[in-house]
């Protein structure tokens, strides 16, 4: 499977941080906010990920992650040059994905989800679309789907100002290759944007959608207005304290799925000996 991590936008609700500087690289706690949904990716077994950005911010990016070979794996990337919409994705990551199943994260997705790899069946014969419900208390923000008595899926809509239920779908979604030609087909909406949940529609109608509601123990933290950006940033500095264990650790994660060596981790390590994260690395060789 591969991933894309959406990383573009104008992050205008965050203005002026994010004037001259992507909303994604800036800092949650203690790492740049786009390692958060990197590990996600390559917790779940996905190394194979196109970042796509802004085409103000692609150098910086590259800066950042490099072409993914220090952590055995392989990252491309593609700019997005309007916000068209999170659909449109698929279509800019079209020969990315070629024919295979794609997982798609939003960059300013953060998941804590420990169990996500044995909840999810991601095999070679993975169809459909797999996407996640969460229950939270403004659901008008979100995606919003709406089960029955049987926990089946009877609708979903996009930032409904009455919401039919307060399950909110957040920015994880699992396809198998057809997404691609149903992403080339979609219409603006009234937006103007190419919507990501008529892309799941088209997958509900076929009734090829499978909605995952996350464990009450998991947490999704959006970032996208100044309070839930400075929230995220003190959950993780509260959960990395008292645990004394990173999240969102790229290295780390690489490094415990036997991506790496260790002496590779301690080439990483290296490079940020000053500052707590490397002196984590180090850690993490002496276990
Ligand atoms: O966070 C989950 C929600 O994300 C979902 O529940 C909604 O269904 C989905 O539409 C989306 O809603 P948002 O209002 O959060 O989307 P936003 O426009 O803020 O974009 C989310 C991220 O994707 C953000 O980091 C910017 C990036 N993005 C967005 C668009 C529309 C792009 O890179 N390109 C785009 O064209």
């Amino acid at each position: 499977m591969k991933g894309i991590i959406l990383a573009g936008g104008l992050g205008s609700r965050l203005f002026p941080i994010t004037i001259s500087v992507s909303k994604q690289l800036l800092p949650v706690y203690d790492k740049p906010m786009i390692y958060y949904p990197m590990t996600t990716l390559i917790s779940v077994g996905i190394r194979d990920i196109l970042i796509i950005c802004n085409p103000r911010d692609i150098e910086l990016f590259k800066y950042l992650l490099g072409d993914g070979s220090q952590y055995g794996c392989d990252f491309q990337y593609a700019t997005q040059s309007n916000p068209n919409g999170i659909a449109d994705a698929f279509i800019i990551g079209s020969d990315f994905i070629g024919n295979d199943q794609v997982a798609l994260i939003l960059g300013d997705n953060i998941f804590y989800f420990p169990s996500i790899s044995d909840r999810l069946n991601l095999n070679t014969n993975f169809s459909g679309a797999q996407i996640f419900a969460y229950h939270v208390s403004d659901p008008s923000r979100y995606g919003v789907v709406e089960f029955d008595e049987n926990n089946c899926v009877i609708s979903i809509e996009e930032k409904p100002e009455l919401p039919k239920s307060n399950f909110a779908i957040p920015g994880l979604y699992f396809f198998d290759q057809i997404v691609v030609d149903y992403a080339k087909d979609l219409k603006p909406s009234h937006r103007g944007e190419l919507e990501i949940t008529d892309l799941l529609q088209i997958y509900l109608e076929k009734e090829n959608l499978n909605v995952m509601k996350m464990d009450k123990g998991t947490a999704w933290l959006d970032t996208g207005t100044f309070s839930s950006l400075m929230e995220a940033s003190q959950f993780v500095n509260v959960l990395e304290k008292r645990q004394g264990l990173k999240v969102g650790c790229i290295e780390e994660v690489v490094y415990r799925k036997g991506y790496i060596s260790k002496a590779q981790l301690l080439e990483l390590a290296k490079k940020y000996s000053s500052s707590g994260y490397g002196k984590y690395l180090i850690s993490l060789m002496n276990e």
